[in-house]
């Protein structure tokens, strides 16, 4: 059985955890898209662990497969792997042959573009971890991919057909001083020395056979989305996007797996009981700076990689229902309920006024989703308490205008809740249905 988690908004949904959670079950978690740009916490056994790439649930002992549609930082990779050993954990982490690789000069040329951008007011915010950069030269046939930095005559043939064209492109384009980042020589040893540790460890495979064996054999398996369907480099509202597909495709395209691994199993959405983003973009529901810091105090919310305030709003209803439709949702994840607990007052945007029409769903175009006006409904709200005891009694001991809070949400996209985050630890998750139970089907 198989089943895949996915953002539901701007990233930052709390997917991390739920990911953990459900990995219980799981023999193996997937990560399909994205790089060290993702920031999941997850808290174990009392300890809080902070991963970018590694998948959620290798910290539970589960295996941890980064798939082809990833992008990876082997430095990030390793230090992870290092710190996680530290702590006492033995991560079994495989990396697909296919997956490409992040090279210094793609930080170097995120941050130059964005640098660029910002004089004309058009900065997408990125995390400045060359994530773009590494996408465009996938598509642009000019990537390196993991596999090759197992042979040192392709490294370097590759190394010297990209290298210099980016050097270029740095000093000429972005009028940025080169260093070492775009220098062949530093790069091929560099690189070559990370692809004898990726040999050594065993960690290189074709992730789409093994999977798809693994499958075959009973493996449960869990596809982890990072970021989210709002910046889908496709479903989202580009170009304030990110440059992969964390929409449930991805999953199929990204690890090479059958189509019907994903598409026949659970497909859960993580939501935010409310909206945050780290980015720039549009975001019809943002609160006013003055109430947004005020929320910010209450939440925590900055960014988990960058460190930069999160942007927040009220929860968006209809980004919900594009992300429903775009991904096939079978259930949703409501989180982070906790956080709206003691608000004096509780909006929910239901539609959008758009060139004087009622819309209910996100317009196509970035522009014209930037030109919606909410049409809000107010909800009853709920007090702060003591979560731990709600955790301890489950559901129906939440507080009734949460309960009809999430009951809205999940009529509204016409799936069932499987769980709701009333904490950021593992225990501060109630779990209604759980994805790789069919006794619940
Ligand atoms: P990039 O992925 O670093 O290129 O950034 C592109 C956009 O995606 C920016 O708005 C980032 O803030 C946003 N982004 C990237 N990763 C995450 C994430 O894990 N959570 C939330 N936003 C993200």
């Amino acid at each position: 059985m198989n089943a895949t988690v996915i953002g539901s908004q701007l990233g930052d949904e709390g997917k991390g955890g739920v990911v953990d959670l459900f990995s219980e079950d799981a023999d193996v978690v997937v990560r399909y898209q994205g790089g060290d740009n993702a920031g999941h916490t997850v808290v174990h056994d009392g300890e809080e662990y902070k991963l970018r790439l590694i998948p959620s649930g290798v910290i539970r002992g589960k295996t941890g497969v980064l798939g082809n549609g990833c992008v990876l930082n082997l430095e990030t990779l390793f230090d992870e792997i290092e710190t996680l050993r530290t702590r006492g954990l033995n991560p079994d982490v495989r990396v697909s042959s296919r997956a490409h690789v992040v090279f210094p000069y793609h930080r170097v040329l995120d941050r130059a573009e964005e640098t660029s951008k910002t004089d004309e007011d058009q900065a997408v915010g990125t995390t400045g971890n060359g994530i773009g950069p590494a996408y465009e030269d996938k598509a642009g046939r000019r990537g390196i991919r993991v596999g090759e930095l197992l042979d040192e005559t392709v490294l370097r043939d590759r190394l010297e057909y990209t290298v210099p064209k980016k050097r270029r492109l740095a000093e000429d384009v972005f009028d940025v001083d080169t260093g070492i980042e775009f220098d062949v020589d530093h790069l091929f040893e560099t690189f070559r020395a990370f692809g004898d540790q990726l040999q050594s460890e065993g960690m290189v495979v074709d992730a789409g056979s093994v999977l798809t064996e693994m499958a075959r054999d009973g493996a449960n398996v869990l596809f982890e989305g990072a970021q989210g369907t709002h910046i889908d480099v496709d479903h989202g509202n580009y170009p304030f996007v990110t440059s992969s597909n964390p929409t449930a495709g991805g999953a199929i395209t990204g690890t090479g797996v059958d189509p019907s691994a994903v598409a026949d199993g659970q497909i859960i959405g993580v939501v935010k009981a409310y909206l945050s983003r780290v980015g720039s973009g549009p975001m019809p529901t943002e609160l006013s700076e003055e109430s947004a810091s005020r929320v910010r105090e209450e939440v925590g919310g900055f960014g988990t990689v960058t460190g930069r305030p999160r942007r927040i709003g009220w929860l968006d209803v209809p980004m919900l229902r594009h992300a429903a439709r775009v991904n096939g949702f079978t259930g949703i994840v409501l989180n982070h309920v906790d956080a709206l607990g003691g608000f004096e007052e509780l909006k929910v945007c239901e539609a959008y006024e758009l060139d004087g029409e009622r819309v209910t769903d996100v317009p196509s175009t970035t522009a014209a989703w930037a030109r919606c006006t909410p049409e809000y409904r107010t909800v009853e709200t709920w007090s702060d308490r003591d979560w731990s005891e709600i955790r301890d009694d489950g559901y129906d001991a939440l507080p009734d205008a949460a309960r009809t809070y999430v009951d809205y949400v999940s009529t509204e996209l016409g799936v069932p809740v499987y769980a709701v985050g009333i904490g950021p630890g593992r225990d501060e998750t109630i779990v209604r249905r759980h994805p790789f139970d069919s006794s619940e089907d």
